[in-house]
């Protein structure tokens, strides 16, 4: 491990001293900053900061640390995605072409393409294969500045094929640089030998998958896609209850395809978070505030299927949290560049920079409970952070939609790519 002096910071931006674990409404538009700092790590760990006025050389003893300077640049916590779906078998270019062509990703998945379609790809496939393919997405996402990061299971559904995703979610926690969640979603979609036996996979879900993950302990979460046409909001109580009962935490994915009481479930179950949201009137936004579960946007998802955008800024005048991630996934989203994610929300969604990184980090690590490790400059916490190209201002990195500012990006404080 590593330990690492950063100097003449033109801005140390995204630094938390207050112990928060996310901010909400107004707390969201102010990034703490100082500016021409420097920064110390220590065995990976962001050690100290502070002015270069009064920069302690005396304490880095010479020849024990690298350095590097930063003059002219950011420096910014990592991004801490909390939704992604990267382990798959095949992109599924052709259902891009058929919603180019006129079809809805609704009728497409009625018609068996969709979830299905990647389930029967995935269950062809070896976990070796997979573990190849999801390692290299990963890898290429922490090179984008993704510094914490959530996957999810679903596109198995059967009990040895959601066991196999998770196995390969395992191994990739083994080896990766950066912490891993490791998410359950077995109820993504009701699997084609179940269509006229819901009951059926949702017995399956509880009797049979909930055990067997829960023996190896597979999974930290447990997530439903509770929408109009997949799981109703009585099935995903009951799905949630029984996870809870093996330890598992609730997520929600919902209101992505209407008012369709995803929030509502998601705040009953206590889940840790709530995402989508494409759908979200004044009750939901009500229900939200009286609870812990953080609402989270996808904008990229928005973007690909040409859907309505979460309405973060509303949420967020009315005193809400709320959290950005990718979805990365090979239907909705092919995409995981979180920078992306960060231009989108200010560009469609109207939130400014600042309330975008927030967003995007410390409200990300708070969706994945890992608030006290990554998500903003703090000391003690991991030193998994980036440095930008050289720039005026922070409104560069939302402002240079689909080109990351991101120059150098550092993971427990070795910087990526010289060590992997
Ligand atoms: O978050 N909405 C549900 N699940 C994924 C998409 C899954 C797929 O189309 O493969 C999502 O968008
Ligand atoms: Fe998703």
């Amino acid at each position: 491990m590593a330990n690492l002096l950063v100097t003449d910071i033109k801005s140390l931006s995204g630094i938390i001293e207050n112990g928060k674990e996310k901010l909400a409404g107004k707390e969201m538009a102010q990034l703490q900053s100082i500016e021409n700092a420097w920064l110390w790590v220590e065995n990976g760990i962001i050690n100290d900061y502070g002015s270069m006025d009064s920069i302690p050389m005396e304490r880095f003893e010479p020849n024990s640390y690298s350095h590097v300077s930063a003059l002219g640049s950011f420096v910014l916590p990592s991004y801490v995605d909390s939704h992604t779906h990267i382990v798959f078998a095949k992109t599924r270019e052709e259902e891009f072409v058929m919603r180019i062509q006129g079809k809805s990703y609704e009728e497409i998945a009625e018609a068996g393409g969709g979830i299905l379609n990647s389930a029967k790809r995935l269950q062809s496939m070896s976990e070796d294969d997979l573990f190849v393919q999801a390692k290299e997405r990963l890898w290429e996402l922490i090179g984008f500045g993704t510094g914490g990061i959530e996957i999810k299971s679903g596109y198995g559904l059967t009990l040895q094929d959601e066991l196999k995703m998770l196995r390969v979610i395992k191994r990739l926690k083994e080896i990766s640089p950066i912490p891993i969640k490791a998410t359950f979603l077995g109820a993504h979609a009701i699997p084609l030998p179940y269509k006229k036996n819901r009951d059926g996979y949702i017995k399956l879900i509880i009797e049979e998958m909930l055990p067997a993950i829960a023996q190896d302990n597979l999974a930290d979460y447990m997530d439903v896609f509770c929408d109009q046409g997949f799981f109703t909001p009585q099935e995903t109580d009951m799905l949630l209850v029984a996870a809870k009962n093996y330890g598992l935490k609730a997520k929600i994915h919902g209101n992505e395809l209407g008012f369709t009481g995803g929030v509502q479930a998601a705040v009953r179950n206590n889940a840790l978070s709530v995402d989508h949201l494409e759908y979200t009137g004044e009750d939901e936004i009500h229900c939200l505030l009286n609870s812990n579960t953080m609402p989270v946007a996808l904008p990229g998802c928005s973007f690909f299927l040409g859907i309505p955008y979460a309405p973060l800024r509303k949420m967020i005048d009315a005193g809400l949290p709320v959290c950005l991630a990718s979805d990365f996934n090979p239907g909705s989203t092919p995409n995981g560049r979180m920078g992306f994610v960060v231009s989108l929300a200010c560009t469609q969604m109207r939130l400014l920079p600042e309330e975008a990184i927030n967003a995007s980090t410390i409200n990300g690590a708070y969706a994945i409970e890992l608030s006290s490790e990554i998500g903003s400059i703090t000391r003690g916490k991991r030193a998994n952070f980036y440095i930008t190209k050289p720039m005026s201002s922070l409104a560069l990195v939302p402002y240079f939609f689909g080109v990351d500012q991101v120059a150098k990006v550092y993971v427990n404080g070795v910087l990526f790519g010289s060590d992997q």
